[in-house]
This record gives structure tokens, C-alpha cells and sequence, in this order.
């Protein structure tokens, strides 16, 4: 049900299904998919078959053990038994688990190749996706930007616990595993917005733990990573320069970097394009500077158990809070 809420807020989003892939990766695992359905079909009709066959024939045993040799019988239905069992017990069975094994491990082998080129750094956390572009000393959160038809490696790692890497459309689900990387590539082969989400229990906000995938054409991502490269824009209107001062003293800058001012903080996102991104909360609101007011007013109210505080500040350093940040693109 929270999956389907995003496309509602972004209709530029299509529903995210494995079965409408819209790269290489996700293409070939959506012919995986077809290929174990329709072979479990194969597989249960098969057994269906048998287990109707099994009993019409135990039927006709009974009446003949009624009145016919009851021994020779029994003995030429054992071996028949016995025979059925290793067969559609063990040798069919094999065969079918072995083949569908090697085709995965073909496809994680695929997954695993390393092109050359654009590297990422995806970085999981409770209950956000921290990303990077290490080469152009980007960091942004929430928000994976790729150039449309280009194969970008990805090398995911996590903060504190087990989170997984899904974009239904694009990429199957890559643990991020504390401690270790796990290296995949992605590829998105059409222009458009893709949903993301994590895909493993990590806790109390595992299901507002999402990102958006942002294919764009070569020249707009060019230009969206040269934007991302700068540092915060500067505070212009009073309103602003209030904004960051309260920014600064209020706590905010304990938690959050704006590259080009005093706040590092790393404990919570990057801040420093916050303007220009979707969503807040990681996909749990979309980016207005209402959703934001409520968000600091009261960020545990919208996703109770984040990570941020409730800040006491007054409304009046609230609003100026919000033209400083709303400014930040
Ligand atoms: Cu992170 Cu589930």
C-alpha cells in the first residue's frame, strides 16, 4: 500500500513492477521471473495430473486385490510406486532446481560485471539513502541521478544495519551489509522517475525508507551534477540570513552539512541541494514548503522513530528556517 502512495503524489511515477523493466538488468531478471512461473505451472499441472492418476489407479488395485493374487499384484504396484517416487520425487525435481540455479547464477554473474565509467557510492542508513558521486565530490540523499542509457556502477555499503537496494523497474534487490560493499551496475534505458525502496526489515521506518531514480538526458545530468558540484548557495534576504543563522544555533547543523557554510554535521542528510530534490523523508512527502514546516515542526509525527529531533524553536524562526532551506538548490 505505501508503494502505490508515490505514484499517487508523482503521477510521473509508473506503478514500480519487476514486470514492466526499463533496463538490462531488470529485463532479464523480469524473463527470470516468466521463466519459474510458468515452469512452477508446468510443474503443478504435472502433479496434478499424477496425484488424479494415482488415485483412479489405487481404485482399480483395491478391486482387483478383492478378488484377484493379492501378492504378484502388490509387488508389480510396489516396484510402479517406487519408481514414480524416484522420478517425480528426486530426478525431476533435481533437474529443475539445478537448471533454474544455474540461471540465477548466470544473472548474478551478469550483475556483478563492472563497466568502466560513472561509479556511485550508495550508503544506507535508518531510515534514508545517503549518495554519492566520489569522482565530483557530490553528496546528495534520497535521490540517485543517472544519465539515461548509460551503465553506472553502483557500490552499496550501510551505516548501521541490513538495508537492500530495490528499483523494481531498473535493478533486483542488492543487500547493503554493514562493514562489506556489494558492487552493482544499472542501467535505465528511457527518461523518467523511477521508484526505489528498501527491501529488507531494518526497522521501525522500513517502509518510509524510499528514493527516487532520476533518469535524465546526458546534457541535464551533466548539468544537474555541475550544479550538485557548487556549494550552498548563500543566503540573500534577511529572511534568509535569519534562516541560517537559526540553522546553525538551532541544531540543525549538528546533524546536517551545507557545503560552503559552518554546518557538517553527518549524522542526517546532506543539505546543500536540498531545494532541488522530490521528497522529503526519503519518499515519504513530496518536496513543499508546507510538507517541510511540518516536517521540522514535528518530524515525529510524520515518521515517528527518525532519527530528528523536535527542535524548540518558535514559529516566526520556523518560517525563516524554511526560506533558508527552501532557498538551498
Ligand atoms: Cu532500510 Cu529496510
Amino acid at each position: 500500500m505505501n508503494h502505490s502512495m508515490i505514484p499517487h503524489l508523482f503521477p510521473a511515477i509508473d506503478t514500480p513492477s519487476i514486470f514492466a523493466p526499463a533496463g538490462p538488468i531488470a529485463a532479464r531478471e523480469a524473463l527470470l521471473g516468466w521463466g519459474s512461473a510458468a515452469l512452477g505451472s508446468v510443474i503443478f499441472i504435472i502433479v496434478c495430473v499424477v496425484l488424479a492418476i494415482g488415485l483412479w489407479r489405487r481404485r482399480e488395485v483395491t478391486t482387483e486385490r478383492a478378488d484377484g493374487d493379492v501378492s504378484v499384484i502388490g509387488k508389480q504396484e510396489h516396484a510402479r510406486e517406487l519408481r514414480a517416487i524416484v522420478i517425480f520425487g528426486f530426478v525431476l525435481p533435481a533437474i529443475v532446481l539445478v537448471g533454474l540455479y544455474g540461471w540465477s547464477i548466470s544473472e548474478a554473474v551478469a550483475l556483478a560485471a563492472r563497466p568502466q565509467g560513472q561509479e556511485v557510492e550508495v550508503v544506507g542508513h535508518q531510515w534514508w539513502w545517503e549518495v554519492r558521486y566520489p569522482a565530483e565530490g557530490v553528496t546528495t540523499a534520497n535521490e540517485l541521478h543517472l544519465p539515461e542509457g548509460v551503465p553506472v556502477r553502483l557500490r552499496v555499503s550501510s551505516a548501521d544495519v541490513i538495508h537492500s537496494f530495490w528499483v523494481p523497474r531498473l535493478l533486483g534487490k542488492i543487500d547493503l551489509i554493514p562493514g562489506d560493499t556489494n558492487n552493482v551496475w544499472i542501467r535505465a534505458d528511457s527518461v523518467g522517475l523511477f521508484l526505489g525502496m528498501c527491501a529488507e526489515y531494518c526497522g521501525v521506518q522500513h517502509a518510509r525508507m524510499r528514493f527516487m531514480v532520476v533518469s535524465q538526458p546526458a546534457d541535464e545530468y551533466a548539468a544537474w551534477l555541475a550544479s550538485e558540484r557548487t556549494a550552498a548557495r548563500s543566503a540573500v534576504t534577511p529572511t534568509e540570513m535569519e534562516g541560517e543563522k537559526q540553522f546553525m544555533e538551532a541544531g540543525c547543523a549538528g546533524c546536517h552539512t551545507v557545503r560552503g557554510t559552518a554546518a557538517a554535521g553527518i549524522e542526517g542528510p546532506d543539505l546543500t541541494h536540498f531545494a532541488s530534490r522530490l521528497t522529503i523523508g526519503a519518499g515519504t512527502l513530496p518536496n513543499t514548503r508546507g510538507n517541510l514546516a511540518g516536517w521540522i515542526a514535528n518530524p515525529q509525527h510524520i515518521k515517528p522513530g527518525n532519527h530528528m529531533p523536535e527542535l524548540p524553536i518558535t514559529g516566526p524562526q520556523l518560517q525563516s528556517i524554511l526560506d533558508y532551506v527552501g532557498a538551498l538548490r
